[in-house]
């Protein structure tokens, strides 16, 4: 993976770029990389901010042989290859608020945007889009952003050579990667279960339509769907949503 690698100083979004490229038959592996990206996405039709330079902006195109309900499985690993990569390079160990953020005591620090292009039923291609705040200085999350978000550096002091992390990273997938299409989500399930930050807490699902659900997160299913319990004890599953807790 990353043989081809796609480099522009700045770029609308990564992910726009990736999965155009995909349209044109890219091949598996292929990153798309930037060091500024002025229309970044996120989940949910949010907008993704990012600094020039200071952080890691990248998409990845992948073409596995999967049914696409599946998909969510490659979301989940990317979040584990990601905290580790962070953990290789800075020490701090991070936790993954479900589906795939990735947090530092509570603060954000990584963003993945999985994206699909499908031929009926089965995968065409994934767009894995991720960002991560390496070098972002402190001062960038002052104010409404406090200790919701940060960046490597501000919680280290250190600064992180982003080239080494996406290699860190990319080694990591590939090998998880490989796992996954030899041995299945049951091979990747328990090292995300490790890092999991919301799974026995009551929590509040905030669904793409709008609307909210509450209850506790009983834990992820084998296909990587949440399993929310409600009040009345029924179990709910989740596909798709932000989640919060207090
Ligand atoms: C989220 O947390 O909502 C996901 C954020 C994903 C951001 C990354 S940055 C690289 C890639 N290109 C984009 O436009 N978005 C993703």
């Amino acid at each position: 993976l990353g043989h081809t690698i796609i480099f522009s100083e700045r770029m609308d979004s990564t992910q726009k770029k990736a999965l155009e490229l995909a349209d044109d038959g890219a091949e598996e592996g292929t990153l798309v990389v930037t060091n500024e990206q002025v229309a970044g996405r996120g989940r949910l039709g949010h907008h993704w901010q990012s600094t020039r330079g200071t952080n890691i902006s990248m998409s990845l195109i992948l073409r596995p042989r999967l049914p696409i309900e599946k998909t969510p499985q490659l979301t989940l690993l990317t979040a584990v290859a990601v905290a580790d990569a962070i953990e290789e390079v800075s020490g701090l160990y991070c936790r993954i608020k479900w589906p795939n953020d990735i947090l530092y005591e509570n603060a954000k620090l990584v963003g993945i945007l999985t994206e699909l292009q499908a031929e009926s039923s089965f995968v065409k291609a994934v767009i894995i889009g991720i960002g991560i705040n390496g070098n972002t200085s402190p001062e960038s999350f002052s104010g409404e952003l406090a200790g919701k978000a940060s960046s490597l550096r501000a919680i280290t002091g250190d600064h992180y050579d982003l080239s080494h992390l996406i290699q860190v990273f990319l080694k990591r997938f590939e090998t998880l990667y490989d796992r996954y299409l030899d041995k299945g989500f049951l091979a990747i399930k328990p090292l995300w279960v490790r890092r999991a930050a919301s799974l026995g807490k009551k929590i509040k699902v905030r669904q793409p339509g709008g609307h909210v659900l509450s209850g506790k997160a009983i834990g992820i299913n084998d296909d990587g769907v949440l399993l929310l319990e409600k009040e009345q004890g029924e179990i709910t599953r989740v596909y798709s949503a932000d989640i919060e807790w207090n």
